[in-house]
């Protein structure tokens, strides 16, 4: 076990000090784009201002004859463009592929002061984490890189399920994970052929009741068991925890009512594939108003978050404060971003 006292030192002599707490910034949804198409890093700079998180892909949905090209077309777009207060993150090759260490090696290299967080796919257990911030840091020794680079796992096979509290601790780089259910589902042996989202049979039968001939099958969150567990894991170690993609774009409502669960079970963001996807992760992932404005009733009538009161006819303690503040953080938070919220949220 590694020593707490050593657990926030850099691993590299002169990498940059580990940090202790994470940007607050509102991460609402990461817009995947694919850095080799030309037409779509063209429209880099005008996506900056509609979302949270740009991130060029270079791993899956990148053919094999364009992984270079993908590598290469992001160095080019995150040297060239101002990123503001948008997040620039980049989803590199798995770490068994031949492509990964130049990922690594080149980005860093090249556009590592600009790039906020490296999102690495396939974890299996913090042995991942630990080669990644290992290299990392000697990297960003080499190239003179100001601030630690984060990293994002993404959960998507059933040994880092099984391993989900270890990766989530095993950095002071770790920025959170993303459930990957793709992939999830074939390494788990899910009998699916979809990227997340529901299934219809998968479900609860309702009771046989006498004098009704059909019976409704309720349909279940497949993903239920595993963002819960993943949020558990995440939150304990104080890093994130976001839903990922939702492969059918030509069904908004089922990718809405997949966010929302994500969302109320503790995610904070999710993926948008899709252009269409970035208003149904803004909407979902921002507070809801009437909930904000309830909310900060409760935070007024117990200013100092301790006692009882009844708001509306319910029951305000300790506990639905402590709720009450994530809501209220929250909304503060996506109001940096967004001022129509924060004129909503009477801020
Ligand atoms: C994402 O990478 C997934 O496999 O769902
Ligand atoms: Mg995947």
């Amino acid at each position: 076990m590694k020593l707490p006292a050593n657990f926030y030192k850099p691993l590299a002599i002169g990498a940059p000090m580990p940090l202790r707490e994470l940007p607050v910034r509102a991460e609402r949804m990461i817009h995947f784009y694919p850095p080799h198409n030309e037409k779509m890093a063209a429209k880099v700079p005008e996506m900056v201002s509609k979302v949270d998180v740009l991130l060029g892909n270079l791993e899956d949905a990148i053919p094999a004859d364009a992984k270079e090209a993908a590598r290469a077309g992001f160095i080019a777009t995150a040297k060239q463009v101002d990123f503001g207060n948008t997040g620039l993150w980049t989803r590199i090759n798995c770490l068994n592929s031949p492509w990964v260490l130049d990922d690594i090696t080149e980005i860093v290299a090249s556009v590592g002061n600009k790039l906020d967080v490296m999102m690495l796919p396939k974890v299996e257990g913090p042995w991942d984490i630990h080669y990644l911030d290992q290299l990392l840091a000697q990297l960003e020794a080499r190239h003179n890189v100001r601030k630690p680079i984060l990293i994002h796992a993404i959960l998507e096979t059933a040994q880092g399920v099984k391993n989900v509290d270890a990766i989530a601790a095993a950095s002071p780089r770790m920025h959170g994970m993303s459930l990957g259910p793709a992939d999830l589902a074939a390494s788990r042996g899910m009998k699916t052929t979809r990227v997340g989202g529901g299934h219809p049979f998968y479900g609860v039968l309702e009771d046989k009741a006498e004098g009704k001939p059909s019976r409704t099958l309720y349909q279940q969150d497949l993903w239920h068991y595993t963002v819960a567990k993943m949020v558990d894991a995440c939150m304990s170690a104080g890093i994130k925890a976001f839903y990922g993609p939702f492969g059918d774009f030509s069904d908004d409502d089922a990718c809405e009512a997949q966010f929302r669960n994500a969302f109320l079970l503790g995610c904070v963001g999710a993926w948008s594939l899709h252009p269409g996807q970035i208003a149904i992760a803004k909407r979902v992932f921002s507070p809801d108003v009437k909930e904000v404005l309830f909310a900060k009733r409760i935070l007024e009538a117990m200013p100092d978050g301790t006692g009882a009161v009844m708001i509306d006819g319910k029951m305000q303690d300790d506990a639905t404060w402590k709720q009450a503040k994530v809501i209220v953080d929250l909304a503060k938070l996506v109001s940096q971003k967004d001022p129509e919220l924060a004129s909503a949220y009477q801020f």
